[in-house]
């Protein structure tokens, strides 16, 4: 597809007449705020889609842009893709789900273990949050212990032990040595906090000299290599290497949440980084656009969800898990990923981040730019970034970077409100080019309005 070359303008959602407008109205008598989906609410409301071709999406009043968020990284082919989607309309005309195994999920499971050391075994479930509170159970299992470390600003779903401390302010976060245990939720139970540990991302001697005062109750230490709410800033190797070896000094299991983090190479961050988690948890590209997660580790640990001897250890049930329209769009999707594709988005992931940043500079704009593979994440300031702490913006910042948010919403570009946006195989070069364009004419008019 060619790109369009003059900077449009996509505003058509603001007129207080617009379809969205019309929908948002309904929405709001029937849904709580109008939303099923915290992430995509967007004051004063959100822009409805319509339809997905490739890397564009078209709003419902008409208005065309590049969609560089890919329903959160999870797209990676971007919308429709005629082999994903005959895939699954071929499976969905068979049935779509069943009170029984079918060989779909043999298929996907198979592709995951072919490409990932640390996984010999696969379990599947339909969202990651869903992924990770398998993983903390199966660790809590398997060791026998309750406790858990994460660390500070990382997102793994919704689960009330994975979302300690993730939003946390400076005037509540404590030291950097002892993060403070945070709830996100109003009317998380003070035991969970209790039973969570909170760790500085990045800070190596920091982080294992806390798991090595905790490690006698701890089941597992999770870690996203590269995790987007704390910055989309990747971890150090040397850092991923202690990790490991703290955890395995202890008996202490260490998990990967790779749910956005498979997606910078053919054998996930952990390939890329050369670590052998205990246990994986997946999502976003692996089920090809549909619902999907999956926990995946070593044989010895997964045995947790045998049930070949009566009531497994770790119970996991599930209406939809390994549904096999996920499953047979997932296979597809993970197929047309080969080593090449993998290759060519670190190639053209590296020449955007350095093209975002010659944009900044040009226009004397604050900003910066993280990021990995596929993976980019704007930021308000310049800084030396580390760790979630020093990504935590004031609020002129916030402020500035919200402008531009909005300038390249209303000119033809779809990012996250936090900056948050990645590649997919239908992005070309010309895409690529069009994406800089709408980004220095944005941060023109945001200079201009300064
Ligand atoms: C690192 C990470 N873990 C877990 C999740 C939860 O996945 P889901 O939204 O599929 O429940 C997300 C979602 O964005 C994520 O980014």
């Amino acid at each position: 597809m060619s790109a369009v070359r003059t900077v449009p303008t996509t505003r058509a959602y603001a007129d207080p007449d617009s379809k969205s407008a019309q929908l948002w109205a309904r929405a709001q008598q029937v849904l709580p705020g109008g939303n099923s989906r915290t992430t995509v609410y967007m004051a004063p409301r959100p822009i409805y889609a319509a339809d997905g071709a490739g890397c564009w999406v078209t709003d419902v009043d008409g208005d065309r842009r590049l969609d560089l968020l890919n329903n959160y990284t999870s797209l990676i082919h971007g919308h429709a893709h005629p082999a994903i989607t005959e895939a699954a309309t071929r499976r969905l005309a068979r049935g779509a789900s069943f009170p029984m195994p079918t060989p779909e999920e043999i298929d996907l499971a198979s592709v995951i273990v072919d490409r990932v050391a640390s996984v010999e075994q696969v379990r599947f479930t339909n969202s990651g949050t869903e992924a990770v509170m398998m993983t903390i159970k199966a660790a809590r299992g398997f060791t026998g212990r309750s406790r858990i470390a994460k660390f500070e600003g990382a997102y793994h779903g919704s689960y009330d032990w994975a979302e300690v401390s993730l939003g946390s302010s400076a005037d509540q976060w404590g030291p950097l040595d002892a993060p403070a245990s945070l709830p996100y939720a109003k009317g998380t139970p003070p035991s969970v906090l209790d039973e969570v540990v909170v760790l500085p991302f990045n800070r190596t001697e920091l982080a294992v000299a806390r798991i090595e005062k905790e490690a006698k109750t701890l089941a597992a230490v999770i870690v996203d290599p590269v995790p987007n709410r704390a910055g989309l800033i990747p971890a150090r190797a040397d850092f991923l290497r202690a990790l490991r070896e703290v955890t395995a000094a202890h008996g202490i299991l260490l998990v990967f949440d790779e749910v956005i983090s498979f997606r910078v190479g053919y054998r996930g961050a952990q390939g890329v980084f050369g670590i052998r988690p205990d246990l994986t948890s997946f999502g976003k590209i692996i089920g090809g656009g549909f619902p999907v997660g999956a926990v995946g580790g070593r044989a010895e640990v997964m045995s947790v969800f045998d049930p070949r001897g009566g009531k497994p250890l770790v119970p996991h049930g599930g209406t939809f898990n390994a549904n096999p329209v996920t499953m047979a769009a997932g296979l597809v999707a993970m197929q047309l990923m080969d080593e090449r594709a993998f290759a060519r988005f670190d190639e053209m992931g590296a020449k955007l981040r350095s093209g975002v940043e010659a944009c900044f500079e040009r226009a004397g704009v604050p900003g910066a730019i993280t990021g990995m593979g596929s993976l980019f994440r704007l930021h308000a300031a310049p800084r030396a970034f580390v760790d979630y702490r020093s990504t935590v913006v004031s609020d002129e910042e916030r402020a500035r970077f919200d402008r531009l948010y909005r300038e390249l919403l209303d000119h033809g570009v779809l990012l996250s409100p936090t900056g948050l946006g990645c590649l997919s195989t239908a992005v070309g070069e010309s895409e690529a080019e069009y994406f800089l364009e709408v980004l220095n004419a944005s941060l023109a008019s945001v200079a201009g309005s300064a």
